[in-house]
């Protein structure tokens, strides 16, 4: 194998209460066994509002699960309003933080360098960042996704620190597979995140692309989960819509 650990993530978006959150843990942690820890690394990002509860839960019961956020504001503290910072988050025991969604992208105006500066804040505070890219369906027809994914992926490694860039998690999201319900075949995926490993391996080195996990993203469900996983490339999944149920997501854990 790849020696890679597998990371199956759960983005729940603007979903999910803090009590829900406990909720959906104790009803996971009642659902998977030892088999499925094994598969793979978990790892749950729930909304802000959720974190401590979700962080109490699980060290209280002593579950396997990571906890992430889907979003940072890269420096520490200062007046920032309505910002929260990687400090706050490490101190959640929050391991992961998905950086660049491609909603925060499109919403919120997050432009490359934007996610760049989180993506450097993450890993310098000593947590990894889940660098999301992925091309629209305009740059799609228009055979320019192997560019667009270029420049994301560059801007992010132009500022990123050396030291930590193993640790880089990167999320492939088809803008245009995010909750239609048409992933991205098995295929194509494995061909996207080839080329994004070749690319870390020309701007950083052949030892960083071996390690930086690959995540696919974009309508994965019980049914396809297994199918991204086959591929060689493809080292986890980042899953919205089928994260939001426990019986749902322990079927896509468990593989059946
Ligand atoms: O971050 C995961 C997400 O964007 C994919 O959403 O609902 O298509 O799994 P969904």
């Amino acid at each position: 194998g790849s020696g890679r650990v597998r990371l199956v993530v759960a983005n729940w978006k603007l979903h999910h209460t803090h009590l829900e959150a406990i909720a959906f843990l104790e009803r996971l942690w009642h659902l998977l066994d030892v088999e499925d820890y094994r598969r793979a690394e978990i790892a749950i990002c729930p909304a802000f509002t959720a974190l401590r509860s979700a962080q109490l839960t699980i060290e209280t019961d002593g579950m396997p699960y990571r906890l992430g956020a889907q979003d940072v504001f890269w420096e520490p503290s200062g007046a920032y309003t309505g910002e929260v910072s990687v400090p706050m988050l490490a101190k959640l025991d929050v391991k992961y933080v998905i950086v660049g969604h491609s909603e925060r992208r499109r919403l919120f105006g997050e432009t490359d360098d934007v996610v760049a500066k989180k993506a450097a804040a993450v890993a310098s505070g000593g947590l990894v960042p889940i660098v999301c890219v992925g091309e629209v369906a305009e740059e799609r027809a228009g055979g320019t996704t192997e560019a667009v994914l270029e420049r994301q992926l560059d801007t992010v490694l132009t500022t990123y620190p050396v030291e930590a860039l193993g640790e880089l998690v990167i999320a492939y999201e088809p803008v245009w597979a995010i909750g239609s319900g048409t992933p991205a075949t098995p295929e194509d995926a494995e061909h996207v995140a080839r080329f994004l490993r070749d690319r870390l391996a020309r701007r950083a080195s052949e030892a960083v692309a071996a390690r930086v996990r690959i995540l696919y993203g974009g309508s994965v469900d019980v049914g396809n989960a297994v199918a991204f996983l086959a591929q060689a490339d493809i080292d986890g999944l980042l899953v919205g819509g089928a994260s939001l149920d426990p019986e749902r997501f322990a079927q896509l854990l468990g593989g059946r």
